[in-house]
């Protein structure tokens, strides 16, 4: 049971209570258009590290800046031609762009997680643009979710993993896209995803040409967030199933879900991949239930942000640290 005393009505007091526990160096829960998020006013250390406490997060993987528009992102980071018109087509909306910070940059150097690069976006959500109008500043927001937990799509989920940790939650009701934003570097030459998400990989390529999938020359890991096993419900997850049997969940999509499970939740009985993804983290949660013993879970077809899904129900079921 989740405490829901800190979930408010996004009404004007509220977004501007909410701005103002943010220069308090408090904790905000907060819809986007994507997830909600875990915000803290991004210049100042001690509330950047106060999301990694929260989190549990490991100090490697760096934040999403989230700002107004264009040009606020411009304050702290170099955009190459190329990623200024990228951002124009997709801004404000579900896309980070990973960027060379500039010298003059005011963000925490811990939301970069000690790289010389910040992860921007500037976010279409309405309560989330009123917020940023409202704090006059940037927000550093992780998902609003226990670091390597499934991601929070509504108000409710954001109290059952951090309501001790946060001074608002704002509620928008559930989340538009249901699935995170793409993370594209623009560091390089060559533009390259580091994470898929709501902006489908052909869509960026009909502005920038061909995106890379090279590993990054110096062998690290471009982005923590690639690490295997993330998004876990707390039940095994078991992909690609074409039977299920009755100890087990099954997450369906489309019009033939199999049959034999104990419960069955579809993620678009029309097959339709949008849907799918609005539904999917709300869905792993109703599922993730002790009575059963794993989460089927059927084949999604890889292509637009099937391909998003896709990555985050492997990471799902990926093996589980101990
Ligand atoms: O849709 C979203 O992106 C949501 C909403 C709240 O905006 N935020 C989100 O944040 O998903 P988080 O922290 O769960 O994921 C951020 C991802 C991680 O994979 C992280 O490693 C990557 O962005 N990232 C952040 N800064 C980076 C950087 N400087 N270089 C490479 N990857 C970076
Ligand atoms: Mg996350």
């Amino acid at each position: 049971v989740s405490d829901t005393g800190k979930i408010w009505p996004p009404k004007q007091e509220a977004i501007e209570a909410a701005a103002r526990a943010l220069s308090e160096g408090l904790l905000v829960g907060f819809p986007t258009e994507t997830v909600y998020g875990l915000g803290a006013d991004a210049r100042d250390d001690a509330a950047v590290a106060k999301v990694f406490e929260a989190k549990q997060r490991p100090k490697i993987n760096p934040l999403i800046v989230h700002v107004r528009t264009l040009e606020c992102a411009q304050e702290h980071v170099q955009l190459s031609a190329a990623a200024i018109k990228v951002a124009e087509a997709f801004w404000p909306g579900p896309l980070t762009i990973v960027a060379n910070r500039k010298s003059e940059c005011s963000i925490s150097l811990l939301a970069s997680a000690g790289l010389d690069t910040l992860a921007v976006r500037a976010p279409r959500n309405k309560i989330a643009q009123s917020l940023l109008t409202a704090f006059d500043g940037p927000v550093a927001a992780p998902s609003a979710n226990p670091s390597g937990t499934v991601s929070a799509t509504t108000a409710i989920h954001v109290a059952a993993g951090l309501s001790a940790e946060v001074a608002y939650i704002l509620d928008g009701g559930p989340s538009e896209v249901g699935i995170e934003s793409t993370v594209l570097s623009m560091v390089d030459d060559i533009p390259s995803i580091l994470r898929s998400g709501a902006v489908a990989r052909a869509d960026l390529e009909k502005i920038l040409g061909k995106i890379s999938d090279a590993p990054h020359p110096s062998g690290a890991i471009r982005s923590p967030g690639q690490l295997a096993s993330h998004y876990a419900p707390i039940l095994p997850v078991r992909l690609n199933a074409t039977s299920a049997d009755k100890t087990e969940a099954l997450l369906a999509f489309g019009p033939k879900p199999i049959e034999g499970a104990a419960s069955t939740l579809n993620l678009s009985v029309s097959g339709d991949l949008s849907e799918a993804a609005a539904n999917l983290f709300a869905h792993l949660r109703a599922l993730d239930r002790a009575q059963y013993n794993g989460i089927a879970v059927m084949p999604i077809p890889n292509r637009g942000i099937g391909d998003a899904i896709n990555d985050r129900l492997s990471r799902a079921a990926a093996p589980r640290p101990i």
